[in-house]
Order: structure tokens, then C-alpha cells, then sequence
């Protein structure tokens, strides 16, 4: 029997993957300011924590592409299907645009971002943050409301439906079960 037909959860590096990059958006949502005082005084571990979530990115499409994923659930209709398929690829976006839009603010406001001990280049030329920081924001927030909505419901694949979504996401606990 071939692989993908056996496949019942995401590989392991994608659910290292998932469940470290959500805790690294957190915290950059928690960590995130605005306003005058970002110039004088930059959120450094703000700016930290999102290039670390653009790095991991990478990696994270990339396997995504080349391994897939368990088949989708087609159980609860077309169109949960369908709104579940867009939700994922609505935060994959996300993912990339808001780190990339947050580094393009710091540039705008001539603030220096390091990672991994090198100083990235600016990617703007000095000047009000405009529209871009702006889309950052809403952004930013709109990450974390997509992120909760999607929590809810794979809770309530697992809790209210019991058909096992959540177990699609967590490592197996036995070493020589499919996956
Ligand atoms: C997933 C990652 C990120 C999230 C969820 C996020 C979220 C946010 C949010 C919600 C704000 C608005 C804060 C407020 O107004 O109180 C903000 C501001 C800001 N963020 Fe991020 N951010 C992320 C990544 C980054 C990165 C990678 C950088 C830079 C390298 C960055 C730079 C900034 C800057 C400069 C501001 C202030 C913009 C302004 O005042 O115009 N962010 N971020
Ligand atoms: C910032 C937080 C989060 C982000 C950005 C995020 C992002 C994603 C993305 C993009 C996928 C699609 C995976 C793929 O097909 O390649 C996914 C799947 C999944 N996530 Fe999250 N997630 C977050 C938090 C959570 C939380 C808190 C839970 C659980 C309560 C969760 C449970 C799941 C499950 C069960 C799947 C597999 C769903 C399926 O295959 O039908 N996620 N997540």
C-alpha cells in the first residue's frame, strides 16, 4: 500500500514545525508595540521573535510541499472542507506577509534588525512608517484571530465531531505507528 494511503498524521517535522512557529507568533503578538517610543526605544526581542518565525517558515513550506499531508476529511462536507483548505492557506500567507511587512517597517523607521548575530539589511528608505506598517498591524492581529478561530474548530473536530483532528497534529506516541 502506498505511503500517502497510510498517512494519518502531518510528519514530524511539520508538527515540530507547527506548534513551535505558534508559539513564536504569540509571543511576537505579546512582545509587539507601536506608536512615537518603537524609534527611540525598539522592540528588539519583537523584532527577534518574527524573523524567527519568517525563518522557520522555509523549512515549513517547503516540507509541507514536497511531504504533503494525512489526506484531507471530507466527512463533514465539501464546503467545511473547502473553508478548512483556505483557513490553512489564509494563515500560510499570513505567515509570510506579516514578519515580511514588520521588517519593512523597522526599515522605514531606520531601526537596525539582527538575527542570528547578523545585522539584516533595510529593505526601505527612512521615512514614515506608512501603509505598509499599517497592513503590519492589522496583520499582526488578524494572525491571531485567524490562529484562535482555527484552534477552536480543530477543538471542536476533536471534542464535539470525535473524529481525531487534533491527533493529525501531535506526534505519535508509539514508534511504529504510521505517520
Ligand atoms: C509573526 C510575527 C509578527 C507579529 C504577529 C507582529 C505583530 C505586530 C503588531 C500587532 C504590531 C502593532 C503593535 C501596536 O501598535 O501596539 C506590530 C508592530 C510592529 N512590528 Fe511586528 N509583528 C511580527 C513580526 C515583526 C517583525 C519580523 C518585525 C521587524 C523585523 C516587526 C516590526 C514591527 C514594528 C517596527 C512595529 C511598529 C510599527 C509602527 O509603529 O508603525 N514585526 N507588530
Ligand atoms: C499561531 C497559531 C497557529 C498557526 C499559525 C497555525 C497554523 C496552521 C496551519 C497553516 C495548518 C495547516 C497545515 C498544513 O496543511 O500544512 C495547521 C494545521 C493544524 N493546526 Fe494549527 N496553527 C496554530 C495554532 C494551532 C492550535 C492552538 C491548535 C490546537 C488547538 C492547532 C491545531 C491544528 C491542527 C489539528 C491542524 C491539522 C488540521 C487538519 O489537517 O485538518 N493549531 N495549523
Amino acid at each position: 500500500m502506498k505511503k500517502e494511503i497510510l498517512m494519518r498524521r502531518y510528519p514530524s517535522v511539520v508538527i515540530a514545525l507547527h506548534w513551535a512557529m505558534a508559539l513564536l507568533i504569540l509571543a511576537a503578538y505579546l512582545t509587539s508595540e507601536g506608536g512615537p517610543h518603537v524609534r527611540t526605544n525598539p522592540p528588539t526581542l519583537h523584532f527577534w521573535l518574527g524573523m524567527s518565525v519568517l525563518a522557520l517558515f522555509v523549512p515549513r513550506f517547503i516540507s509541507r510541499l514536497v511531504q504533503g499531508g494525512p489526506p484531507a476529511d471530507n466527512s463533514h462536507g465539501e464546503l467545511l472542507a473547502l473553508a478548512t483548505r483556505a483557513g490553512h492557506w489564509a494563515l500560510y500567507a499570513l505567515i509570510l506577509f506579516v514578519p515580511l511587512s514588520g521588517w519593512y517597517a523597522a526599515s522605514r523607521l531606520g531601526l537596525a534588525v539582527s538575527f542570528l548575530g547578523f545585522q539584516l539589511p533595510s529593505i526601505a528608505v527612512d521615512g514614515p512608517p506608512g501603509f505598509l506598517a499599517d497592513l503590519h498591524q492589522l496583520g499582526g492581529n488578524a494572525i491571531l484571530i485567524l490562529a484562535g478561530l482555527h484552534a477552536l474548530m480543530a477543538l471542536w473536530h476533536q471534542f464535539i465531531f470525535k473524529d481525531g483532528t487534533l491527533l493529525r497534529m501531535l506526534p505519535s506516541l508509539r514508534s511504529n505507528s504510521p505517520d
